[in-house]
């Protein structure tokens, strides 16, 4: 008998458990009721009586020790299983769309804005959106009660108990981050500054109290019009194709002398005429203009020493004119329909 239980103890310990079926046979050969080993069990009442507790301690532990193989082997077996499982998908077919959400197209545009500027050496710089009168207006030569303070509706901010302060407001437009730049770095200066901006009118098609502007500055030694006219240009091109017009308009700002608005051949109906463009062929995209020395002067920077041009732009207008939007109520509406047209811009 304990012959047969080394025996039987070597064949469990070299048994070949590779896959299912041999895990199968090794459970009827050695596991259980009807196995060998179950067998050696009956066997039992016929060994001598003297011999038959250590007989019997020794095929108990044939028997965990055959118990504890399978379980093992029975383990490793279905964690392989699962791995079969998953090696069975197809990888051929078609994934399942990511439905998490798309880039708004305001920020698509924004990014380009930036990249293509960022490509001619421009940086990038970002202020305050709640400012004081001073950034937002008098250190860009808006003289007090020049009636250009009016070419703005402002937001003005109400102090605690409800006193509305006439020096904190909103900001109108992103210049006051021109000023903030100006003051706090020595020119060479060449930076883009987006960011929100504010003013009090009534939410229309084409007018909005919340919209994005990315101001432009660029100041240093023999900053020229020149510079401020290939630089749009350029801008102009990359953005909306090589084939655009370019055209610049004489215009007015309190902070630049000479100054310009910028437009472009209308996208819409490319020149011909149409109610985007107002039947003129043109449309807006930028005001701009060479840095009055009064601001630079404001601004601690030398104004025999130093010329700069600045320009500013509104983002919802390019992105309109980009993707033939025709209603700026649409970016803040979140209408998906909207919204998932611009999914992987
Ligand atoms: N701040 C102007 C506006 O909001 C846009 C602008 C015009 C910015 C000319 C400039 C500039 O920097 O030079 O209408």
């Amino acid at each position: 008998m304990q012959e047969k239980i080394k025996e039987i103890t070597q064949q469990v310990a070299d048994y070949q458990i590779d896959n299912k079926e041999q895990l199968e046979a090794f459970r009827i050969a050695y596991v259980g009721r009807k196995s060998v080993i179950g067998e050696l069990f009956d066997g039992l009442k016929e060994v001598a009586q003297e011999d038959r507790r250590a007989v019997g301690q020794e095929l108990n532990a044939l028997k965990n020790a055959a118990q504890a193989k399978f379980d093992e082997f029975q383990t490793l077996m279905e964690a392989t299983a699962d791995k079969s499982v998953a090696v069975e998908f197809d990888l051929t077919l078609p994934v399942i769309p990511n439905t998490l959400g798309s880039v708004h197209p305001l920020t698509v545009v924004r990014a380009r804005i930036i990249e293509i500027f960022e490509k001619m050496g421009f940086s990038l710089s970002d202020g305050p959106e709640i400012e004081s009168d001073f950034y937002n207006f008098t250190a860009l030569n808006f003289a007090e009660n020049h009636p250009a303070r009016e070419m703005q509706d402002t937001f003005f901010i109400e102090k605690k108990g409800g006193e509305v302060a006439d020096d904190i407001l909103l900001r109108t437009h992103t210049s006051n981050v021109q000023v903030r730049l100006m003051q706090n770095q020595k020119p060479p200066l060449r930076a883009i500054m987006p960011g929100r901006v504010y003013r009090n009118e009534a939410i229309s098609a084409r007018a909005h109290c919340l919209f994005h502007q990315v101001e432009g500055l660029y100041v240093d030694k023999n900053v020229g019009f020149k510079d401020l006219k290939d630089t749009l240009f350029h801008f102009a091109k990359e953005m909306f194709g090589q084939d655009t017009k370019v055209r610049y308009r004489p215009s007015y700002f309190p902070f630049t002398e000479p100054s310009a608005e910028i437009d472009i051949t209308c996208l819409i109906c490319k020149g011909k005429g149409c109610n985007v463009c107002k039947y003129s062929g043109w449309v807006e995209i930028a005001g701009s203009g060479m840095v009055d020395p009064n601001v630079l002067e404001l601004c601690g920077i030398d104004s025999k020493e130093y010329t700069g041009f600045a320009f500013g732009m509104g983002i919802e207008r390019i992105t309109m004119l980009k993707y033939g939007i025709k209603d700026l109520r649409l970016f803040t509406e979140n209408d998906v329909r909207f919204l998932r047209q611009f999914d992987g811009v």
